[in-house]
């Protein structure tokens, strides 16, 4: 069991709070949420899987981020046993797969996820990434939904600035709350055109494996001298300083995956964290930002 002091707890929510990302109908979202990729998939993780969710929302990391794809409906099933009781206070992902986001299918697939999530609407629905599904009947669908009442707001995921430029220019696309990519210090591409793009049309991205999924070790991520030297001035987990430098724009939502209570508290911990302009200099030549277009990375 993860301890944590109440002064500490009252910080760290006091940052999550303080310093929310705005989506573009104005809702404010907390800079660090939760991943459940794999959460789930083995019955005997389940119970302290929950707990840590539970500890995440309690620390104020209540956005919520799953997939009908995830283990096929194990993920949502367990989010949903997750947020039994505090659904009030969670903002909850969803998203479709690219095959069920046309006519006729997507509204099955929100009423499956709705059922396994024991919800009654989604604060936010992605498009899981695209697929041969047109944009426009995506779109339609999703708007169809929030007509109904089942999502509050749509969105899209793994979407290249190309990509986002034909969505916005279509019929409601300007309608849509984020695009979710994969973002982490070692996975800068976005920076030289899709993040800058997504500022000028006040459109908040959502980082995905912020943490480089286990690979930040593998990689050599929080390995790295400059990353270990920052996390120990600040007597911090390398895991936080890379969080804490994914959301150093104010515009940027990470939603990293812990299965264990010391995993969220580290994570959570990247919220009251603000790098210096020293530190983030630093972090740049060990991890330099793109000087050319790169395709979008995808896991
Ligand atoms: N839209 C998309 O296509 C897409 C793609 C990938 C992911 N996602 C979403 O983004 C979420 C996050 O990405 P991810 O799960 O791929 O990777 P991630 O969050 O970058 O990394 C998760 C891994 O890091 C470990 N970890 C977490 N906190 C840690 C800490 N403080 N110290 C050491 N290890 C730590 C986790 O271990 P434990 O589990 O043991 O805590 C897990 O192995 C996913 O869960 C999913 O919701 C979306």
């Amino acid at each position: 069991m993860a301890t944590i002091g109440q002064d500490e707890r009252d910080r760290i929510r006091k940052s999550l709070n303080e310093s929310r990302v705005e989506l573009p109908d104005g809702t404010r979202v907390p800079r660090l949420g939760q991943g459940t990729w794999n959460m789930g998939d083995n019955p005997a993780a389940a119970q302290e899987e929950i707990r840590t969710l539970r500890l995440g929302v309690e620390l104020g990391m209540n956005l919520i981020d799953t997939a009908e794809m995830y283990g096929e409906g194990l993920s949502e099933s367990l989010v949903g046993e997750a947020i039994e009781g505090i659904r009030d206070e969670v903002f909850l992902v969803s998203k479709v797969y690219p095959h069920n986001a046309g006519r006729g299918r997507i509204a099955r697939s929100c009423e499956d996820s709705l059922r396994r999530l024991k919800t009654d609407r989604l604060d936010l629905y992605l498009l899981h990434w695209r697929g041969s599904v047109p944009l426009g009947e995506t779109i339609e669908g999703m708007e169809k939904l929030v007509k109904e009442g089942k999502i509050l707001r749509w969105g899209v995921s793994n979407l290249d600035q190309a990509d986002m430029e034909e969505l916005l220019g279509l019929p409601g696309g300007t309608r849509c709350a984020t695009d979710q990519v994969l973002y982490h210090l070692g996975s800068r591409g976005i920076e030289y055109d899709l993040l800058p793009w997504m500022r000028e049309h006040r459109l908040p991205a959502m980082a995905y494996s912020p943490l480089a999924q286990a690979g930040s070790l593998r990689k050599g991520l929080v390995t790295h001298p400059a990353v270990r030297e920052i996390a120990d001035r600040h007597g911090v987990s390398p895991f936080s300083v890379m969080l804490a430098w994914c959301i150093r724009g104010g515009d940027v939502i990470a939603i990293p995956k812990a299965s264990t209570e010391r995993h969220v508290l580290e994570n959570a911990r990247a919220a009251a964290l603000s790098l210096t302009e020293e530190e983030q200099r630093k972090l740049d030549e060990a991890f330099p930002p793109p000087t050319r277009k790169k395709p979008l990375d995808i896991i």
